[in-house]
């Protein structure tokens, strides 16, 4: 029962460029044919076990399965499990593998869904290991940027904000190296900025052109995404850092006043001041947009891990 054809999802470099076209193919068509998939995960059950917090990313996957015709079951926080008693996370993880279809499972260590993937005889995707992925979201960020840009090719992106712990920005870069003509500027300060191996391993081996920058007005006027993060507290180590910090970029109108008509402004959310409200009115705003994109490109991957399991 254990593993064979299992088709995990814990880095977003396990799927192959023409998986990921085919996946946001398959999400555009549930957001035009709703119906057509309402039936498709009948009988099914997704289990979310999430031992960091999460709005989007648990809620997407629950509204994702459910619009399928699947149920779900699970926990939002290690607290209310058996984790909160000394129980391991390979135990949880074969406990639940008899429970549920499929798994979407939030660790705050990096390469803990690794860990439950060795354990699991059902798929495992990772919804975010500490500072380290987050394929879900980045193909989340594809959908929007090909939804909005028509394109995965030729573009400029801003990358803002705490590009050293933001698993986003990781596993954004790692998909889009892949595509041609993109250039990345990277906006940071220099405490924040993208770990070296991020730059040798993915981006100077692929031959990405990018400039690193504490600047984002410099560059404003060269964007054609400009994907904001939000400095997290809960990765720092002291708070002093993190108060230093916190507000280091805080977008708002003035400071579009250069920016090209067709600027995506995007962000994983959720947002604490990096994006001035003011900004939520602008039409090149489209992070609630990216969040509701999410159910759909959840959707699409929950139908592909599942494929030919009975
Ligand atoms: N973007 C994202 O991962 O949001 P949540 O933390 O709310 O899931």
């Amino acid at each position: 029962m254990r593993k064979e054809n299992t088709r995990n999802l814990i880095d977003i470099r396990d799927l192959s460029t023409k998986e990921i076209d085919d996946l946001i193919k398959v999400a555009n068509d549930i957001i035009l044919h709703k119906e057509a998939y309402a039936h498709k995960c009948d009988g099914k059950i997704l289990a979310t076990l999430f031992f960091e917090p999460s709005t989007r990313t648990r809620l997407s996957f629950e509204s994702a399965m459910l619009r399928l015709g699947g149920k779900v079951l699970g926990f939002s926080e290690a607290a209310s499990s058996s984790t909160a008693k000394g129980e391991t996370l390979a135990d949880t993880i074969e406990t639940v593998s008899g429970y549920a279809d499929i798994i979407a499972m939030r660790h705050p260590k990096e390469g803990a869904p690794i860990v439950a993937a060795k354990k699991s005889f059902i798929p495992i995707i990772n919804a975010g290991d500490g500072g380290h992925n987050h394929p879900t979201q980045t193909l989340t960020d594809l959908l929007t940027i090909s939804r909005k840009k028509g394109r995965l090719e030729n573009l400029t992106i801003g990358l803002c904000g705490d590009l050293k712990f933001g698993r986003t920005i990781h596993s954004l870069i790692s998909a889009m190296v892949r595509y041609k003509n993109i250039k990345f500027i990277l906006i940071s300060p220099k405490e924040l900025r993208l770990p070296e191996y991020m730059i040798k391993e993915v981006l100077d081996k692929n031959k990405i052109e990018y400039i690193e920058t504490d600047n984002m007005e410099k560059y404003m006027k060269d964007l054609d995404i400009l994907y904001m993060t939000r400095v997290q507290k809960e990765r720092f180590f002291n708070e002093e850092d993190y108060m230093r910090l916190k507000d280091y970029y805080i977008l708002d109108k003035k400071k579009l006043s250069t920016a090209k008509e067709d600027l995506c402004i995007m962000h994983p959310l959720p947002r604490v001041n990096e994006i001035a409200t003011e900004v939520d009115e602008d039409e090149r705003a489209t992070y609630f947009e990216q969040a509701y994109n999410g159910v759909y490109i959840r959707m699409a991957l929950i139908l592909k891990c599942l494929e030919g399991r009975k």
